[in-house]
C-alpha cells in the first residue's frame, strides 16, 4: 500500500481542484478507486438487551475521565456561545510562514488587500478558551495518529493543525505526503506522530470519492458502505469527522454496489443525512475503543453567499466583506440537521464530542477566501468585470477560523 510519492507530487495532489467542485467547473470522470467491495461487512445492530445494559454500564464509566484529558472544562461554560474580539495576538502563525497552506487558501498571497480578518479571537461568554499549546499537542501525539475525515472544509482544518504545530518541529523531522489518493499524511518523525486527512465528503462510499475528479451535483451515496472508507480510519487515536455541505444537493441512495446497481432512489436531504449519521455511529461503536480514542464531529461550516442575510447589498455576497455578521441566525434546536446530529449521536455508546462551530463561524462573513485564491482556470472577462460572481464564500482563508476550530478541539480534548 505504501508508495513513495515525493513531496512535490503530494503538493500537486493537494493543489487538486476539489475545492472548486462546488463551482461545477469539473468535468466528471467516472474513475473510482473502489476497494474490494466484497470486503464491506454487514452492519448489524447489537442485541437491544445487551445494548441497554452496555449503555448503562458505559454511561457510568464514561463519566469518569476521557482519554487524553488533563483537566476539567469550566463547569457550565458553553464554549460555543460567545463573540469574536479584536486581538493582535492572532493569528498564531503567518500565512507565508506555513508552507503547507494550499493556494486556494492563501488569501494575502492572492491579493487580499486587508488582513483584519486574521486578528480575531473567539471569546466564550462564560469563560476563557484555553490557549493552543503546540508542545502539549505534539507530546500527546507521540506514537499516535490524529486523523481528519471529511470534505475540503475539514482539509482546511487539517492544514491549520499542521500550521499550528510545525513551528515546534525541526525542518528535517517533518514531511507531508500522500500515501494514496484519499489520504494525505503529515509526519513528525521525532515523535512518530502522524496527522492525516482522509477525503470522504459523504463519509459513505459515493461517486464523489475521487479526491480530484468529482462534482457535487448528481451525487449517489451507497447506504451501509461506511467500511469502504472506514477500514482506513481504524486505529487512529483521535478522529475528527465532518460532513455537511455535500448533502445540500440532490442526493440519491444506491442499494447494491456501484458495480451491481440494484436500485437508485432520490431521497429527501434530511433522510439521507440521518442515514449517514446512523451509519457513522454504527461504525464508531463497532471500531472505536473509547478508552484509547477520542472522536470529534464538526458541525456545519456556514457559507456567506448572500449579503441579504446580514442586511447588505441584495446582490452581494462575502466578496469585499469586512467585520462581523451581526445578524447571525441561530441554528438552534429547530434546525433539522442539528437535530439529526443530536438524536443520532445520542444513540452512541462511544462518546462523540460535537464541536459546534456553526454559529461561531457564521459571524465571520469577512473570513472567506472570496476571490483571493489560485484560480485553476483563467477567468472570463465577464467574471473579471464582476468579482462577486466568482467569489468563494464557502472556504476560509488561512490563517483563519479553522485555527479557532482547532483551539476548540484542543480545549475539548484536554479539558472536556
Ligand atoms: C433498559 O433497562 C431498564 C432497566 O432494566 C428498563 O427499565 C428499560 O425499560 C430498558 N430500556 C430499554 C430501551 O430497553
Ligand atoms: C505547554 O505544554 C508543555 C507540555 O505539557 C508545558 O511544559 C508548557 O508549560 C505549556 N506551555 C504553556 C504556555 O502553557
Ligand atoms: C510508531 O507509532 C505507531 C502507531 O502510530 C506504532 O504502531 C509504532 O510501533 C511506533 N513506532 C515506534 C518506533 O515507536
Ligand atoms: C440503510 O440500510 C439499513 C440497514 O440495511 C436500513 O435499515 C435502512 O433503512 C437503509 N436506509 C436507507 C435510507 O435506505
Ligand atoms: C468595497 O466596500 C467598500 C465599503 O466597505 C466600498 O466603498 C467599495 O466600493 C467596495 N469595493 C468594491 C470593489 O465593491
Ligand atoms: C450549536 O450552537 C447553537 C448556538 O449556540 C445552538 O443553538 C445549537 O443547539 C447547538 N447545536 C448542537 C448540536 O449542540
Ligand atoms: C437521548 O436518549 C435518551 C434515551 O433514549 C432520551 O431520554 C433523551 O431525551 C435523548 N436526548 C436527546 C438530546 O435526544
Ligand atoms: C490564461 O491566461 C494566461 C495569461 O493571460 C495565458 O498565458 C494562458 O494561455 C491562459 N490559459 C488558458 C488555459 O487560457
Amino acid at each position: 500500500m505504501k508508495s513513495s510519492f515525493s513531496f512535490s507530487i503530494s503538493l500537486k495532489l493537494l493543489f487538486s481542484p476539489y475545492l472548486f467542485a462546488f463551482l461545477a467547473f469539473v468535468i466528471f470522470l467516472s474513475i473510482f478507486h473502489m476497494e474490494d467491495l466484497s470486503y464491506v461487512s454487514s452492519l448489524h445492530d447489537p442485541d437491544p438487551n445487551t445494548l441497554n445494559h452496555t449503555i448503562a454500564y458505559n454511561e457510568k464509566k464514561r463519566q469518569n475521565k476521557l482519554v487524553f484529558a488533563v483537566g476539567d472544562g469550566v463547569r457550565g461554560c458553553d464554549l460555543f456561545s460567545g463573540r469574536w474580539v479584536h486581538d493582535y495576538g492572532w493569528p498564531l502563525y503567518e500565512e507565508n510562514e506555513c508552507p503547507y497552506i494550499i493556494p486556494q487558501l492563501t488569501c494575502l498571497e492572492h491579493g487580499r488587500p486587508d488582513n483584519d480578518y486574521q486578528h480575531w479571537k473567539w471569546q466564550p461568554n462564560g469563560c476563557s478558551l484555553t490557549s493552543f499549546n503546540a508542545t502539549l499537542m505534539l507530546e500527546t501525539l507521540r506514537g499516535k495518529r490524529l486523523l481528519f475525515v471529511g470534505d475540503s472544509l475539514n482539509r482546511g482544518q487539517f492544514i491549520s493543525m499542521i500550521c499550528l504545530l510545525h513551528r515546534v518541529i525541526p525542518q528535517h523531522a517533518k514531511s507531508l505526503e500522500a500515501t494514496f489518493d484519499s489520504l494525505s499524511l503529515f509526519t513528525a518523525k521525532d515523535y512518530n506522530a502522524t496527522i492525516g486527512f482522509y477525503w470522504a465528503p459523504y463519509l459513505l462510499e459515493s461517486n464523489a470519492d475521487n479526491p480530484i475528479f468529482h462534482k457535487a451535483s448528481g451525487s449517489i451515496v451507497r447506504n451501509g458502505s461506511i467500511d469502504t472508507h472506514g477500514q482506513h480510519w481504524i486505529g487512529a487515536d483521535i478522529i475528527v469527522f465532518n460532513t455537511y455541505l455535500w448533502w445540500m444537493t440532490d442526493i440519491k441512495i444506491l442499494e447494491g454496489s456501484f458495480d451491481e446497481v440494484k436500485d437508485i432512489v432520490a431521497v429527501p436531504r434530511d433522510y439521507a443525512y440521518r442515514m449517514a449519521m446512523n451509519n457513522l455511529v454504527k461504525w464508531i461503536n463497532k471500531n472505536v475503543d473509547y478508552e484509547k480514542t477520542r472522536v470529534f464531529f464538526m458541525t456545519a461550516s456556514p457559507t456567506h453567499k448572500s449579503s441579504k442575510s446580514w442586511g447588505g447589498d441584495p446582490n452581494g455576497n462575502c466578496y469585499n466583506e469586512t467585520g462581523m455578521n451581526k445578524k447571525v441566525t441561530p441554528w438552534g434546536p429547530g434546525n433539522s440537521i442539528m437535530q439529526i446530529i443530536t438524536e443520532e449521536f445520542n444513540k452512541s455508546i462511544v462518546p462523540i464530542t460535537v464541536l459546534n462551530i456553526t454559529q461561531i463561524s457564521n459571524y465571520r462573513k469577512d473570513a472567506h477566501t472570496s476571490i483571493y485564491k489560485a484560480q485553476w482556470r483563467n477567468l472570463t472577462s465577464k467574471q473579471l468585470a464582476n468579482p462577486t460572481s466568482y467569489a468563494d464564500c464557502i472556504h476560509w482563508c488561512l490563517p483563519g477560523v479553522q485555527d479557532t476550530w482547532n483551539q476548540l478541539l484542543f480545549s475539548k480534548l484536554f479539558y472536556p
